[in-house]
């Protein structure tokens, strides 16, 4: 089973980003927390970033017909993209959200997602750890759709 996971803008500068909101770790290091969980949960996991908007729906549409589902922390996107929103539900394949921040407790316009009303799940507020539980939940669903 794999699954792809992207990181939306700005998340390159995780690590010097804001350290009081979103923490220390940089993206290297959740991806490599992410390949380690992935290992445990005998899964495979493949990583994109982009700060570009058109790069992340290209990469849903390319990716789509070689993974069962995606995690994504989709930035910013999040609260101003329905072509992502659109991107994701047209390739038919689950999809969990996820953010480092608990988005429900900041500024008002980031409590506003496009794409949790279609995400399959939905995990903020842990940091890191988000990632990680988003990968659970997600591997757990497919496992489940699979056997059904
Ligand atoms: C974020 C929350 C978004 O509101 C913000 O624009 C980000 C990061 C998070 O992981 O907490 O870039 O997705």
């Amino acid at each position: 089973m794999r699954i792809a996971v992207i990181h939306g803008p700005n998340l390159r500068l995780l690590g010097r980003r804001e350290p009081g909101v979103y923490g220390r770790a940089t993206l290297a290091d959740i991806d490599a927390m992410l390949v380690d969980l992935a290992r445990e949960l005998g899964v495979e996991v493949e990583s994109f970033q982009s700060n570009h908007e058109g790069e992340i729906l290209d990469f849903i549409e390319q990716s789509a017909p070689r993974v069962e589902g995606f995690l994504i922390n989709p930035g910013a996107f999040t609260h101003t993209s329905i072509a992502l929103r659109d991107a994701l539900t047209g390739v038919s394949r689950p999809f969990v959200e996820c953010h480092l921040s608990n988005t429900a407790g900041r500024e008002p316009f980031r409590h506003h997602s496009y794409l949790s009303p279609v995400a399959r799940g939905v995990v903020y507020g842990f940091g890191p750890q988000s990632y990680l539980v988003a990968l659970r939940g997600l591997v757990a669903v497919l496992r489940e759709k699979k056997n059904a």
